[in-house]
């Protein structure tokens, strides 16, 4: 038979189980191993909140979407939320804003009860069966494991709705938008030499084993056009001076992004035909063009109609800064001629491709595309480059699409060769 417990007693329980509450939180609260730091918390006047992933040396370039929850805000379970096991931790991951959380397994059935829109005072007298309801409220909108209604984060879950690739596909989208540049091994000789001394690369051969069979002509390529230009062809970062004629711009564009014909396919309609082949001749590739240096174009942001063969201009000239910040920080970006952004239309692979291996083909088809550009900015004598080392949403914000239905996939650069070579020393 169970002894009543006497007041003081009932109170000590009722302690105890807030404090558990409150590791509870913390651990809601705790960084998980690369995430995003999270700074020490006041909270009452003492420091409750793990600050040691603060100590976690990544510079993430898109921090996580601020949601601000007023008194008057609606608040719903996040949609994108994707659950995993890390030892003994139930970790959410938020795969939108990247922010990962360990979370209780009362926090996770508070969750369960957020399936639709209630209100921020109605949610937080709720939450206060578990501790103090506000400030969890808080800890959940900060974690985006709550969304706020009408705020970026809830107008980005909404924006993924008439997604088909599923789940994995989103997720790997938006993690692979997250990433520091700066110090890194393709910006930074010094940073490359300490990784090959810490971790040797591994072999640029495979040879397999077995019979072998003896090849003519490695050595004396043919003579023409197309193997000179292949044999040319090189990233170059130097780009000296000069100002690019309007038609190599016209050239450049027509030769890499532009229309060769279309074709009538019966009952489908139009499809275009491009110098670069794409999965399902859906050409999902867009291009933009920051125009630095050409004549009789005046420098500012173009888009590139592929219908008319002609350029719209959508903005002012990108400041130097900011192209390179948008370009990984690549500054002799600065020097170019023209830099072309590629963004991707996914609705026009996803329209005829429901499976998210069709992902893959955006990066393939503005693959195609990067090294169609080089092949024929190298045959007209000029430099090219190009790079993956973006800084996504800066460059969707320039060229005003939204990141979802229209992202920035891969940038183009040319300019004129310079004698400087010092800088195409790097790998
Ligand atoms: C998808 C892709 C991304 C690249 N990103 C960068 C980059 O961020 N920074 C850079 O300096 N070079 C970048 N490059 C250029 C490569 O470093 C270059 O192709 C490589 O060093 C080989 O030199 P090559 O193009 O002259 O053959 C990229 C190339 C490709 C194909």
């Amino acid at each position: 038979m169970s002894k009543k417990a006497n007041s003081s007693e009932v109170e000590s329980q009722s302690l105890t189980a807030r404090l558990r509450m409150r590791e509870h939180i913390n651990g809601l609260c705790a960084a998980v191993s690369n995430v995003d730091a999270i700074k020490a918390t006041q909270v009452r006047g003492e420091n409750t909140f793990d600050d040691s992933a603060a100590q976690v040396p990544v510079v993430i370039r898109h921090p996580p979407i601020p949601q601000s929850l007023e008194p008057e805000s609606r608040v719903n379970r996040s949609r994108s939320l994707q659950m995993h096991w890390e030892k003994d931790r139930l970790i959410a991951k938020n795969i939108i804003s990247g922010q990962k959380s360990a979370l209780a397994s009362e926090i996770v059935s508070a969750l369960q009860e957020f399936d639709a829109p209630c209100a921020a005072t109605d949610a937080a007298a709720r939450l206060d069966a578990l501790a103090d309801g506000g400030l969890l409220l808080r800890r959940l909108v900060e974690r985006s494991l709550l969304v706020v209604e009408g705020s970026p984060l809830w107008a980005a879950e909404a924006d993924t709705g008439d997604w088909k690739w599923g789940d994995d596909a989103l997720a790997f989208h938006f993690e692979s938008r997250r990433a520091s540049f700066g110090r890194s091994p393709d910006s930074d000789r010094a940073v490359l030499l300490e990784l090959t001394q810490n971790d040797p690369p591994p072999p640029i051969y495979k040879d397999c084993a077995g019979p072998t069979v003896k090849l003519a002509g490695g050595g004396s390529m043919q003579a023409g056009e197309l193997w000179e230009t292949l044999r040319r062809r090189r990233t170059s970062r130097a780009f000296g001076h000069g100002i690019m004629p309007a038609e190599d711009l016209a050239n450049l564009l027509l030769w890499t992004w532009g229309k060769l014909r279309e074709v009538e396919v019966s009952g489908i309609g139009k499809l275009l035909l491009k110098t670069s082949p794409s999965g399902g001749a859906r050409h999902p590739i867009e291009v933009y063009a920051a125009v630095r240096n050409v004549a009789e174009i005046d420098p500012g942001l173009y888009h590139y109609s592929v219908r008319r063969h002609d350029l719209t201009r959508i903005g002012p000239p990108i400041a130097r800064d900011e192209l390179i910040a948008a370009c990984g920080e690549h500054h002799w970006v600065a020097d170019s001629a023209v830099v072309f952004f590629m963004t991707a239309i996914v609705e026009r692979t996803m329209w005829k491709y429901e499976h998210g291996r069709a992902y893959r083909i955006l990066n393939l088809d503005a693959g195609h595309l990067g090294q169609t550009f080089t092949l024929v900015g190298t045959h007209m004598g000029y430099a090219c480059f190009t790079t993956a080392a973006t800084d996504d949403n800066l460059i969707e914000r320039l060229v005003g699409v939204d990141g979802i239905h229209e992202f920035a996939v891969y940038t183009c650069v040319v300019g004129f060769p310079s004698r400087d070579r010092n800088i195409e020393e790097k790998g």
